[in-house]
């Protein structure tokens, strides 16, 4: 097959790709609790792993290209990638982004979540509520006929408003029997421009919004992406369906609380 072709899902599929999203889902409301000053990376790390495969899924990133770990946990200035360690033991006032993705009867569910650790500085709190809503700004783009770009500007444009950078480098992406496919989604304009969306596709949104510049560089690890300015930075990701009517959230978890609070944000 072509690797470029975006996969349209069958109903089949979908449910499978319900499934797996779900667990990821579940795993991210699962860590919340352990999210706390004096919990090392690796700590957080090993809870999701054991979680992961205790529900009869494999941690997708494990071994993928060669990452060592089963989520990333990005702190502070980490924007994305952070590889869990020992080493690495949250404080308060720290935030940090745990992306988890597992796979789960050859699907894969990909989501994640920026969570304070104790007391975080208002003006770190904004950055974080105002990434999530950037998430949410850019879920209400899709539905059949739009295009990819229109996701990119409204995202771009909220971030800017309140002088805040987006990362360009790292993007959304399809997903489905692969962890990354088409279509790619950036999270900066302009609008109508990219592939036009069609009732089963599936892919993520997952905005980095930085406090400083948008400027990036990897660590000699090879992997920890970091802002060149050392200022924070922001993560919110879920993997969508596109239906019909518009769209379904597919990485909610089974919690009613957390379904209403997130659904009441589109
Ligand atoms: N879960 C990340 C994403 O949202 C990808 C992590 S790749 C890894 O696309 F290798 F770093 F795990
Ligand atoms: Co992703
Ligand atoms: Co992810």
């Amino acid at each position: 097959m072509n690797d470029k072709l975006i996969h349209i899902k069958s109903e089949r599929e979908i449910e499978l790709m319900r499934k797996s999203c779900k667990l990821a889902a579940n795993t991210l409301k699962f860590i919340e609790p352990h999210v706390r000053p004096g919990i090392s990376t690796e700590e957080l790390n090993t809870l999701c792993h054991k979680y992961i495969l205790d529900h009869d899924a494999y941690p997708s990133p494990l071994n993928y290209h060669g990452f060592p770990k089963s989520i990333c946990t990005s702190v502070n200035e980490v924007i994305c990638h952070g590889i869990p360690s020992k080493k690495v033991v949250l404080k308060d006032g720290d935030i940090v982004n745990i992306d988890v993705t597992v796979f789960l009867n050859k699907f894969h569910g990909d989501t994640n979540r920026t969570f304070y650790v104790g007391e975080v500085a208002p003006e770190i709190q904004t950055l974080v509520e105002i990434t999530h809503k950037c998430l949410y700004l850019g879920i209400e783009q899709v539905r059949p006929g739009a295009k990819t770009g229109d996701i990119g500007q409204v995202i771009e444009d909220y971030a800017h408003d309140h002088d805040y950078s987006v990362v360009e480098e790292y993007c959304g992406h399809g997903i489905g029997r692969n962890f990354h496919e088409e279509p790619q989604i950036v999270h900066f304009g302009p609008a109508g421009v990219g592939p036009e969306m069609r009732a089963g596709m599936t892919f993520t949104i997952e905005p980095m919004v930085n406090l400083g510049k948008r400027h990036n560089r990897v660590l000699k690890d090879k992997w920890t992406v970091v802002t060149k300015d050392k200022k924070q930075s922001a993560q919110f990701e879920h993997t969508l369906l596109v239906t019909e009517s518009g769209v379904e959230i597919l990485t909610l978890p089974d919690t009613p609380f957390e379904r209403q609070f997130e659904s009441e944000l589109i």
